[in-house]
């Protein structure tokens, strides 16, 4: 059970200081948005640089771009330790997956609540991680959509079939209130925002949220 807290929800005047404390936590969750594929616009490729040079944990990019099979080889290619893209904007996921991968990341991909899983099933063995959105992106903060669980269980069961070690990401809404329904349906991997940085001490509420998950 890992937990990747969204710097999202940092400070983003202070972004080494709220990366060391969230030091104890497996990754660091990094939203590149672009203001194309959703409507906010976050950072980008120089921060992301900037970031994992002082970073304390390795960092977890996740591309809410357009045109990924242009940009997100660059990420992996800088250093990110985990580059997801959204099957919704790769023409190639397959090929890009494999730059990825090539580049020295893992590769991860990224489906939003309205998008089925079925059709892409058959892209695991080029993945490292699936994230299932459980809230539209865009935005932190936003209310966990419980509705996205037999998407998850989908995926386990996908992933057992296959045999294969591919880590399953949850993202969005999650909480100390949802991480366990997360677990049960089969995720591994809980992205947090707001629940961490919102915290008197996120450093504490990594260590919560990674208990409650493995409960
Ligand atoms: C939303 C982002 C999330 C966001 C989660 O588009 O992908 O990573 O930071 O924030 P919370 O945990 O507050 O829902
Ligand atoms: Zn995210």
């Amino acid at each position: 059970m890992q937990i990747s807290p969204s710097i999202l929800s940092a400070d983003f005047a202070n972004l080494q200081s709220e990366l060391d404390a969230i030091s104890n936590a497996d990754w660091a969750h990094v939203d590149v948005m672009d203001n194309h594929f959703v409507p906010n616009l976050t950072l980008g490729l120089p921060i992301v640089e900037s970031l994992l040079k002082v970073s304390p944990i390795p960092l977890d990019c996740h591309l809410m771009i357009e045109d990924p099979d242009r940009w997100a080889p660059a990420y992996a290619e800088a250093g990110a330790q985990s580059v997801t893209f959204h099957v919704e904007a790769a023409r190639d996921p397959r090929t890009l997956a494999r730059e990825l991968r090539a580049a020295g990341a893992r590769a991860g991909m990224a489906i939003k609540p309205g998008t089925p899983w079925a059709p892409y099933e058959e892209l695991l063995p080029e993945l490292d991680m699936v994230l299932v959105m459980t809230v539209e992106p865009g935005f932190g903060g936003q209310s966990f959509m419980a509705d996205q669980m037999p998407k998850v269980q989908q995926v386990r069961e996908a992933v057992r079939r296959h045999g294969g070690e591919v880590w399953i990401q949850v993202d969005g809404g999650v909480s100390a209130k949802t991480i366990e329904q997360c677990a049960e349906a089969g995720a591994d991997v809980f992205v947090a925002g707001s629940a961490v940085y919102g915290a008197d001490s996120a450093a504490v509420a990594v260590d919560e949220l990674r208990s409650l998950a493995a409960s």
